[in-house]
């Protein structure tokens, strides 16, 4: 019996002979030999059989087996540099677990919508493979931190009976007859232990009923919140620098060859080094309303035309070499798969000359006062190379707990982290109202109700002290560092508006 042996481990029995468990990833044929690539969940590898008369049973065996068929390979390991994990297996013996025919997601393309739909068979697509895997360092990371760092894990409810963030995006639900709603945040309940620890955070799911479809946003979604007491708004910058700092270095480390099949710059990623920039929104309001935006869409806006001209032509060229008489069933295939490449590319570029005019209208008609919209957040990143903070926002646009500014009151201690390259806000967190008269000032305002609130209104009765903290999102985390345009593919599962399959 041969040793049972993973594809990540080929390097410690090279010489050896060793089973591989896996399924049939693609295959080939040419004369005597047969090519099967096989993934195991740990990586790739080519096993190549030879046709003799030891071999001859199991060659008829895998010859004809379709996509995803499950099966043994058995074979010697042979180091080949070329190979994509540096391992070859000279296979010997096949055996099969199931031949499976008809795989829905074949090399060819396909849409989007498609693949959403096959989310469970699409997981084991090298792209999404490598997604998953980058995501879980990096939740690794995100809990190593705290954990090294003196931080106690507080597991926060997912029932929660008010609202922790704006009311407009609130899941309600039937508990027992009465209202409560999905958490879309347990900020206000790692403030209470935090006056018990001192350094606190819980990481789970959130909900939030965003009833726009963008590329940032889901209803269901992972987040980290730290908290700390004795803080201010410098404190939670500096925690939140290093924690990004952390998970980026680590992921660079543990993950390389997941972010090179992603085809990540990571020169760009290498980047991303303290001390990030800090602005105030008011300095962002100022570049927003500058030459030098203006310039910035201008010139975006004449590349997106040109190159949707670019595009409409050499689809069209692809479309006449595809459908042109004799030609081979392996050449119209790549033609078919480039055209779906090409018809992607060209959506997006058409969407960016639609919104382009918009994003420069809404930047130069910016408004000291509004949030800063997905847009803004896109530019701001764009003109920094490393990550950047926004800080002191107008109370108004922000949440009813982040604490009044002592010099300008018309402002809040809180920031909002936009990663770079576009990808808008991944961290938003504050210093906390701890004076209960401000706090109980800025819940009128809001609307909300005194008693729906009374334990939190306790921690500032009761040695309140300056605190605070943020919540990172791992899914825009991962969008990031991964390098998609998407969060959907951040996520096993995504949940989004419209899309709750499977
Ligand atoms: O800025 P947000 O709303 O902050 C809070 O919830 C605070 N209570 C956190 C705190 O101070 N403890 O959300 C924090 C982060 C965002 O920066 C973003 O990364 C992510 O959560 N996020 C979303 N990710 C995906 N889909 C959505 N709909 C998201 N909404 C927020
Ligand atoms: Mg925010």
């Amino acid at each position: 019996m041969a040793t049972v042996t993973t594809i990540a481990k080929l390097g410690e029995h090279v010489g050896e002979t060793v089973t591989l468990r896996g399924w049939l990833y693609n295959s080939r044929s040419s004369g005597k030999l047969l090519f099967l690539v096989v993934r195991d969940g740990t990586g790739l590898c080519q096993c190549v059989l030879e046709k003799s008369e030891a071999t001859a049973a199991a060659f008829e065996a895998a010859r004809h087996l379709g996509q995803e068929s499950s099966l043994h390979v058995t074979g010697t390991v042979r180091a080949d540099p070329r190979s994509p994990g540096g391992h070859e297996l000279a296979a010997t013996d096949v055996h099969v677990v199931q031949n499976a025919s008809g795989y829905p997601i074949t090399p060819k393309a396909h849409g989007i919508d498609f693949l959403m739909k096959n989310r469970h068979l699409w997981f084991r697509s090298q792209r999404q493979w490598a997604i998953l895997r980058v995501r879980h360092t990096i939740v690794e990371g995100i809990r190593e931190y705290f954990n090294r760092n003196g931080f106690i894990l507080i597991d926060t409810p997912i029932f929660a009976p008010a609202a922790g963030e704006g009311a407009q995006t609130l899941f309600a639900v039937d508990y027992f007859g009465e209202p409560v709603y999905l958490a879309q945040t347990g900020q206000l309940y790692v403030e209470a232990a935090c006056m018990a620890h001192g350094k606190v955070y819980c990481f789970g799911p959130t909900f939030r009923a965003e009833k726009s479809k963008t590329r940032r946003h889901l209803t269901e979604f992972w987040m980290v919140e730290p908290e700390i007491a004795y803080a201010d708004l410098d404190d939670v910058c500096a925690l939140a620098e290093d924690l990004v700092c952390y998970l980026v270095q680590k992921t660079l480390r543990e993950r390389r060859p997941e972010l090179e099949l992603l085809g990540r710059d990571l020169a760009k990623l290498e980047a991303v080094q303290k001390p990030f920039y800090r602005i105030t929104y008011s300095q962002a309001a100022e570049i927003l309303h500058s030459e030098r935006v203006r310039q910035l869409l201008t010139d975006d806006l004449a590349r997106a035309a040109a190159r949707v001209v670019e595009l409409k032509k050499l689809m069209e060229e692809k479309e006449q070499e595809r459908t042109a008489p004799g030609v081979k069933e392996w050449k119209a295939d790549k033609l078919a798969h480039e055209l779906l490449e090409a018809r992607d590319e060209l959506a997006d570029q058409e969407e960016a000359v639609r919104n382009i005019p918009k994003h420069m209208e809404l930047a130069a008609n910016f408004q000291w006062g509004g949030d800063l919209g997905g847009s803004d957040e896109t530019i701001i990143a764009r003109l920094h190379d490393r990550p950047v903070f926004v800080t002191h926002y107008p109370r108004g646009c922000k949440a009813f707990y982040m604490k009044r500014n002592a010099a300008d009151p018309r402002v809040v201690n809180n920031l909002d982290l936009l990663a770079p390259e576009g990808y808008g806000e991944i961290i938003g967190g504050s210093q906390r109202e701890d004076d209960l008269e401000m706090l109980l000032e800025r819940m009128r305002e809001e609307g909300l109700k005194e008693e729906d609130y009374a334990w939190y209104l306790d921690l500032r009765r009761y040695g309140t002290v300056p605190h605070g903290g943020f919540g990172l999102g791992v899914e825009r985390t991962v969008a990031w560092i991964c390098g998609l345009k998407h969060i959907r593919e951040t996520i096993p599962f995504a949940r989004m508006m419209g899309r709750i399959y499977p």
